[in-house]
């Protein structure tokens, strides 16, 4: 199982990926993704509502970098490997598509689905991590959440 225990739970954590891929020119595109989900210990899919530039590079070269973050606990992985195109040509479409909005919605048309097979994982850690030995979590969640300015979630009284 590539994709273990604390990957698929930063996946699940982690409110957005990234989705890197490479044109026929060897340029590089970038775009957030926030239907994306864990699948089994090789595989993420990710839905393809809105996504032609990901899809036309996909198809002309299928090898792909996913990156995800918390980005309160400032900790989360790059995962890279191939990308296949799940359409409504293929037998397994609506099983994913189902897989799909029934973790997230089914507000969104689903063109496609990139389902991905992984190969390698790194993790990704907020420098503070690296450099300063009394880092903690808890630590990190309170200076992102200053930074992000998250008011307390605690309804207010009146
Ligand atoms: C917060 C956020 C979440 C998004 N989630 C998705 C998604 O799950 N699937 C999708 O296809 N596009 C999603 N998009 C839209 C794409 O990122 C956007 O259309 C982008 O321009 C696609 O670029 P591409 O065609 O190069 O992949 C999201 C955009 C934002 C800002």
């Amino acid at each position: 199982m590539i994709i273990n225990q604390d990957v698929e739970d930063y996946i699940n954590k982690s409110v957005l990926c990234w989705l890197a891929t490479v044109d026929e020119d060897n340029a590089p595109n970038v775009s957030p993704k926030e239907m994306f989900a864990y699948y089994n210990g090789t595989t993420v899919l990710i839905a393809n509502i809105a996504s032609p530039g990901s899809a036309r590079n996909i198809r002309h070269n299928p090898r792909v970098c996913v990156s995800f973050v918390d980005v309160f606990v400032q900790k989360g992985y790059k995962l890279k490997g191939t990308a296949r195109i799940v359409d409504n040509t293929d037998a397994s479409y609506p099983d994913k598509v189902r897989f799909l909005t029934d973790l997230f919605t089914d507000k969104f048309p689903i063109n496609e689905i990139f389902e991905i097979t992984i190969s390698k994982v790194e993790p990704i850690r907020a420098p503070s991590y690296l450099f300063f030995a009394d880092t903690t979590e808890s630590g990190q969640i309170e200076s992102a959440m200053r930074r992000y300015r998250v008011e307390s979630l605690r309804p207010t009284d009146g």
